[in-house]
């Protein structure tokens, strides 16, 4: 094959679906028993299962191996993630990273939603960057609220490892603000689109 052929087919391979990346159709297989729950490719519906597309994948894998082993609270996916062994982990890891989130409207209070805003800015944004878009350190805008609000608990309530030095800017947040502070980052997140 010529040079300028060989070009063109790798240009084309690019362009075709997921089947020929690397980690194979196994890890898209695999994601697709995720769907009912986490949406297709990632993008939930519902509100009381999370948004995973495009989460990072270290968060990802890092999330899938606290629920095998029991340390982070969970209604349903310790039970789920011991099914899994890690190169499928990390096969879905790349598979979700790769999926763009598709942000749904959610109801929320425009007031709140700003008061959020200057709250995020002061006391999250360092490792939420972006207002919470950039995925690094979990998605934060668009999730779905009633989620945040349990993930958020079960940090508070010692039922999830924190983050190393989060633990702190939350209780600074709580303790400077008040509870009520809690709901306005919840309503911004929320307005994201
Ligand atoms: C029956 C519904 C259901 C299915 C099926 C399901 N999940 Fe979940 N998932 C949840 C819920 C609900 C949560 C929130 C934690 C909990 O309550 O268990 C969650 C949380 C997660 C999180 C943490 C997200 C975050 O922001 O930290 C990841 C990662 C995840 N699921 C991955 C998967 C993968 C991968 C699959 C498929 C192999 C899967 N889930 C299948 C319901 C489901
Ligand atoms: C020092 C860095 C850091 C700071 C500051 C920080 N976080 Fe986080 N946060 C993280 C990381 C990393 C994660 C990824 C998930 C994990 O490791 O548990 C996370 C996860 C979360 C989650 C869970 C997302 C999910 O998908 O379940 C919420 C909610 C959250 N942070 C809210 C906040 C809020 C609100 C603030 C500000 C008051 C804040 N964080 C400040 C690092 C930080």
């Amino acid at each position: 094959m010529n040079q300028a052929a060989h070009k063109l087919l790798l240009a084309i391979m690019a362009l075709l679906p997921f089947t020929a990346t690397a980690e194979g159709p196994s890890a898209q297989a695999l994601a697709f028993t995720c769907a009912g729950c986490h949406g297709t490719d990632g993008s939930s519906v519902g509100p009381s299962s999370p948004s995973i597309a495009g989460m990072d994948p270290e968060v990802f894998v890092d999330a899938m191996k606290a629920y095998q082993a029991d340390r982070r609270n969970s209604t349903i996916m310790n039970r789920i993630a011991k099914g899994y062994s890690e190169e499928q982990i990390q096969g879905m890891s790349r598979f979700f990273a790769r999926q763009p989130l598709q942000r749904r409207p959610q109801q929320n209070d425009p007031v709140l939603a700003e008061q959020g805003k200057a709250l995020h800015q002061e006391y999250c944004n360092k490792c939420h960057s972006e207002g919470g878009r950039e995925p690094d350190s979990g998605i934060l805008a668009g999730q779905w609220m009633p989620y945040l609000e349990f993930s958020l608990d079960d940090y508070i309530e010692g039922r999830r490892p924190y983050p190393r030095k989060m633990k702190r800017k939350v209780e600074a947040v709580l303790k400077e603000h008040g509870e009520a502070a809690r709901t306005a980052l919840i309503h911004y997140y929320g307005s994201q689109q």
